[in-house]
């Protein structure tokens, strides 16, 4: 079964090592997170594979990495000086400030139960700074909310420093800020995140073609990581909830305990983000067409998804409990190259962990993600690894010094079989290309 809460998502992130409050010992940071030993692996995995999957298709997609500070002209051509903000409001009797469209002005407020509030006002939601020291006349920076500008700001840089040609993609996984009035629901909207976005520009005509190609292919990497199909669906913007620069826009849409809500976006920006940069900068973003001898600003496709929110749903959709003769376990079904931990090596016993810990240096020099364990009964062991989502346990017992065997069991069919000690990276290679 997999009824699972939100809360039981927090309380194993915190005791497993995956996510912790940031700040913690301070009395905590609202909206920003730490992430711990298997957090920190996870999350390297999520962005390996979605590296691999946007680079290592049939079109052309290369990767960059931008800064995350930018001056006030970038974020003013791309329009979020003036129009990223959300709707606020205040309750006038404790002061408790929520997002205008999240709350029922008609009712009281949830926190103090009056009913008296101020006027609904835009919140700007970049984080605002300066560069240099106030004294030699510092200058207005921010940090990015979206990565996206730092692709549209070097698009031209990639295209003649680099074996690419239109139509071709560029990539980019990093921090983004969002001063979010009210972040909720723990990963889900966090005020410092992570995103994994790509630009992929192509001719105006091209454009429709495209953003149908990449709706499904982003549901498709969605699937090849293992999150239930049934639990995604696509749903197109109205026009009334699309983003400033948005031509149109389908969300890829998951089933979270609190409803259907986006995951990741993809949009048709039109040639909106060019066109403003060149506006803005005086500089030539357009691009030569050799068939029609003539220039144009190219059109582009965006897919936007956070690594957090991603993070989130991959543990939702992996949790599940079940029974093992007649004694529960908790295990996340997580698939073998999102899982933390991919392999845990079990001695039966204290005395056997020449061979045992043998077998694990060489599988961590191989860069196996792997983990020793011999403290506590096997079932124990077992329970502790299901509960991170290990994939495959190796337990060495008293026959493995003899017949350089050990037993493989499968945290999803609990299924045990006995290969040779020298077959292990194979067999373990063999379920990562699952
Ligand atoms: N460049 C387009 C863009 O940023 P967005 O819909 O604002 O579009 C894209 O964000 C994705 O980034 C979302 O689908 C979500 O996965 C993630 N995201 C956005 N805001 C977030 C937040 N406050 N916390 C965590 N993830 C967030």
């Amino acid at each position: 079964m997999s009824n699972v809460t939100l809360e039981q998502i927090v309380s194993l992130c915190k005791r497993r090592g995956f996510a912790y409050q940031s700040s913690e010992i301070y009395g905590g940071f609202n909206g920003v997170y730490d992430f711990g030993p298997l957090g920190a692996l996870m999350r390297r995995n999520i962005k390996d594979a979605w590296v691999q999957y946007m680079t290592g298709g049939k079109d052309e997609v290369v990767l960059m990495d931008g800064s995350i500070l930018g001056p006030e002209s970038v974020w003013q051509a791309s329009g979020h000086v003036e129009g990223f903000s959300d709707p606020m409001v205040d309750c006038l009797e404790c002061k408790k400030r929520y997002r205008a469209d999240d709350i029922n002005l008609e009712k009281a407020c949830p926190h103090c139960g009056n009913k008296k509030w101020t006027d609904i006002r835009e919140f700007q939601l970049m984080f605002k700074t300066e560069l240099g020291s106030l004294a030699e006349s510092a200058t207005t920076a921010y940090l990015r909310p979206e990565t996206a500008q730092a692709i549209f700001i070097n698009f031209k840089n990639v295209l003649t420093s680099s074996r690419v040609k239109i139509p071709f993609g560029i990539a980019q996984v990093g921090k983004a800020f969002r001063n979010e009035i009210t972040p909720k629901q723990f990963l889900f909207r966090m005020r410092e995140f992570e995103q994994m976005e790509m630009e992929f520009f192509c001719k105006p005509e091209q454009a429709d073609e495209f953003f149908t190609k990449w709706v499904e292919l982003r549901k498709q990497f969605f699937i090849a990581i293992g999150i239930t199909p049934e639990k995604i669906r696509l749903r197109e913007h109205e026009a009334d909830e699309m983003a400033h620069y948005a031509k149109c826009c389908t969300d890829v849409e998951y089933e979270f305990p609190f409803g259907f809500k986006e995951l990741e976006g993809i949009a048709n920006r039109g040639n909106f983000d060019l066109s403003q940069h060149a506006k803005h900068s005086g500089k030539d973003l357009s691009v030569y067409n050799d068939e029609t001898k003539d220039s144009y600003v190219p059109y582009v496709i965006e897919s936007s998804v956070g690594v957090d929110r991603l993070f989130l749903t991959l543990l939702f959709d992996a949790y599940h409990e079940d029974e093992i003769e007649g004694e529960k376990r908790l295990v996340l079904r997580l698939h073998p190259r999102i899982a933390p931990i991919t392999a845990a090596i079990l001695p039966l016993s204290k005395k056997l962990s020449e061979g045992a810990e043998k077998l694990y240096r060489e599988l961590k020099k191989k860069g196996v993600s792997v983990q020793y364990d011999a403290a506590g009964s096997i079932g124990k062991r077992y329970r502790r690894q299901d509960e991170i989502g290990t994939p495959l346990c190796f337990t060495y017992d008293f026959d493995s010094v003899d017949d350089n065997n050990v037993t493989v069991r499968d945290r999803d069919t609990l299924k045990q079989e006995r290969i040779a000690i020298d077959a292990v990276p194979d067999y373990i290679a063999k379920v990562l290309a699952r």
